[in-house]
């Protein structure tokens, strides 16, 4: 397959499983955490072959912040620092909370499994 095709279906693969988010309530944040954002980030607290930073440690920390990771100029300017209301509003539009960064993501969950996710995952790392 060409990158093209690769990476359509790798979307499609996306839309398919983020449709089964928004039918599923009883979803943990654990488990929403794994089908949204384990494509991209792991739990580490140093950067590894993700595409997105490690979320290890997020709670209270700056924004664009984990050393060895090439953040774009937007998230790294921001001042922002993880705590549930920066992370849900993130979450909620990436592109209106930083404009300009470079999390490629289009958030497929309601506001309440969002909010499920950031507790999770700030209570996590
Ligand atoms: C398609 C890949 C992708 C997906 C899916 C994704 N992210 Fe990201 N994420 C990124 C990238 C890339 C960045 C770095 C953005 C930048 O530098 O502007 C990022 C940055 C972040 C940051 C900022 C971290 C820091 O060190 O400041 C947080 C928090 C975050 N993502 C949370 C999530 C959560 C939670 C999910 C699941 C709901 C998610 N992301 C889904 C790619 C992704």
């Amino acid at each position: 397959m060409n990158q093209c095709w690769r990476d359509l279906a790798i979307s499609f693969a996306l839309i398919c499983s983020t449709n089964a988010v928004a039918q599923a309530d009883s979803l943990t944040g654990e488990q929403l955490y794994d089908i949204a954002c384990s494509a991209c980030h792991s739990l580490a607290h140093t950067p590894d072959h993700h595409i997105g930073p490690p979320l290890g440690g997020l709670l209270d920390r700056p924004a664009g912040a984990v050393e060895g990771y090439r953040y774009s100029e937007a998230l790294r300017n921001s001042s922002w620092r993880w705590s549930l209301p920066t992370l849900v509003a993130w979450l909620a539009d990436p592109d209106t909370a930083i404009p300009n960064n470079a999390m490629n993501y289009v958030n497929p969950m309601t506001a309440e499994e969002t909010q499920r996710l950031g507790e999770w995952l700030l209570g996590e790392s």
